[in-house]
């Protein structure tokens, strides 16, 4: 193992770092964390830190679950690969295909269809979607609609549908027929109202417009996060997403949750549109499939598709589509194991509880800093929104936001900054106590910002 001396010489000299600028990561190079137990992580000065980003929403079961480590473990020593391609499977992942089928049988999701992360399970189920139209005689149904603000990962599908233009302007032209609509936003949103229950209404109707003006039978599906996350932790109104479901449903429009984020407990349902009252078609997840301890994912597939895909002889039956890590039987024993934990922890129950502690602790906050726009969140997953000036709701200066982060972090918890919003998805297991601490440090970060 290189010495501290060797790595903070090198740090970000040789590589280029994911969504960072990387003549910025070689002035200012990235914290260099080199340990991790329980919810904390500790950096190579020897700094630990309450991690409130949990990695990066994944870390749900926190850095020390055993038997997710002992899983991965026992099956390198077993079968450490095999390809799932047609012709070979393997045993971990036939169990965890049952485990999955019973998780989300409340979803109506009978199947699973197996990836190597949250980007490659939008890809896959964008394609199962248009393969599903066609083999139901339906070819011409090849166009996606989804939210402006939802982040679906970074393959060419998901950027286009991805709602941020900083994860679009830089590889346009992205893919055509992808169209999106407005953001379900209280404190920011095009319609001059804070209602959210308007706003759903807004958006469902303009929906419905965009059907009559496109045709029904050219739109594939519909994709959104229950909870939107990386845009800013954008909580629909309640009626939101049953809404869309309904339009869907008249419009033989799939719907697709990307659950990539809100699967497996964070928002305090076991899944966010669980949360709602919805049943999606597909649902996408990954990361808190294997608590981040290995690249995972797999697309859930309702039972209403199953037939299609099932029973058909055509040639385009076939799914020709997968990674050579499908099904890596590694995570799929990392997940058998990360899901009977997330289980026997009911880590949605503690989500829902230290959320609405969490939450109020950021509505003080945001009554005590005038730094502070808006504070929001679902479960545990909030966010801050930092402004220059409320009435006008101009964006805080980058500065002002950096000084947020690195006062919180010297005063121990690592937060996450997207623009100018403060972003907070501690491990699912935290205790009352590291919520106080979360609170506290933000506190100290926005009194020296102000
Ligand atoms: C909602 C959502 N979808 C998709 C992705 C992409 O997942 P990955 O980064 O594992 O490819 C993310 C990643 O943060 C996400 O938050």
């Amino acid at each position: 193992m290189a010495d501290n001396n060797f790595l903070t010489a090198h740090n970000a000299r040789h590589m280029w770092h994911a969504m960072a600028n990387a003549g910025e990561m070689r002035e200012k190079p990235p914290q260099i964390i080199n340990a991790a137990k329980g919810v904390e992580i500790t950096d190579i000065e020897g700094h630990t830190v309450l991690d409130a980003v949990g990695g990066l929403w994944n870390v749900n079961l926190g850095y020390s679950c055993e038997p997710v480590k002992k899983a991965i473990r026992d099956q390198l020593d077993a079968l450490p690969y095999y390809s799932t391609f047609r012709g070979t499977s393997n045993a971990p992942l036939i169990e965890l295909s049952v485990e999955l089928a019973e998780f989300f049988r409340p979803d109506g999701m009978t199947r699973s269809f197996f990836t190597s992360g949250g980007s490659d399970s939008i890809e896959s189920a964008l394609r199962l979607a248009r393969q599903y139209h066609k083999l139901k005689g339906q070819p011409e149904r090849t166009k996606f609609y989804s939210l402006k603000k939802g982040y679906h990962g970074t393959h060419f599908g998901g950027a286009s549908i991805n709602g941020n233009s900083n994860f679009r302007r830089a590889y346009e032209p992205l893919l055509p027929g992808t169209y999106h609509l407005p953001a379900p936003w209280d404190y920011r949103n095009p319609f001059d109202t804070t209602d959210g229950a308007v706003i759903a209404k807004r958006i469902s109707a303009q929906f419905e417009d965009e059907i009559a003006f496109q045709g029904a039978d050219t739109i594939a599906a519909f994709i959104m996060e229950p909870v939107l996350g990386a845009g800013g932790v954008i909580v629909p109104h309640d009626s939101f997403m049953p809404l869309m479901r309904s339009i869907c449903d008249k419009h033989g429009i799939l719907l697709i949750a990307d659950e990539v984020i809100t699967a497996f407990g964070r928002t305090g349902a076991w899944t966010g549109s669980r949360g709602w009252g919805v049943q999606p078609d597909m649902m996408c997840t990954a990361k808190a499939i294997t608590n981040g301890y290995y690249p995972f994912g797999a697309v859930m597939i309702h039972d209403k598709l199953v037939e299609a895909f099932e029973s058909s002889k055509s040639p385009l039956a076939s799914i020709g589509h997968g990674y050579t890590y499908s099904g890596h039987p590694v995570g799929a024993a990392a997940a058998i194991a990360c899901l009977a934990e997330t289980k026997r922890l009911k880590v949605n129950e503690n989500a829902a509880a230290r959320g609405v502690e969490l939450l109020a602790g950021l509505h003080d906050l945001s009554t005590r800093h005038e730094l502070v726009g808006n504070a929001r969140g679902k479960g545990l997953m909030c966010a801050l929104e930092l402004v220059s000036d409320r009435a006008k709701k101009s964006p805080a200066a980058k500065d002002a936001v950096q000084k947020v982060q690195d006062v919180a972090y010297k005063n121990g918890v690592m937060i996450r900054t997207s623009g100018s919003n403060i972003i907070m998805s501690p491990p699912l297991i935290v205790t009352r106590k590291d919520i106080q601490r979360i609170i506290s440090a933000l506190d100290a970060g926005l009194t020296a910002a102000q």
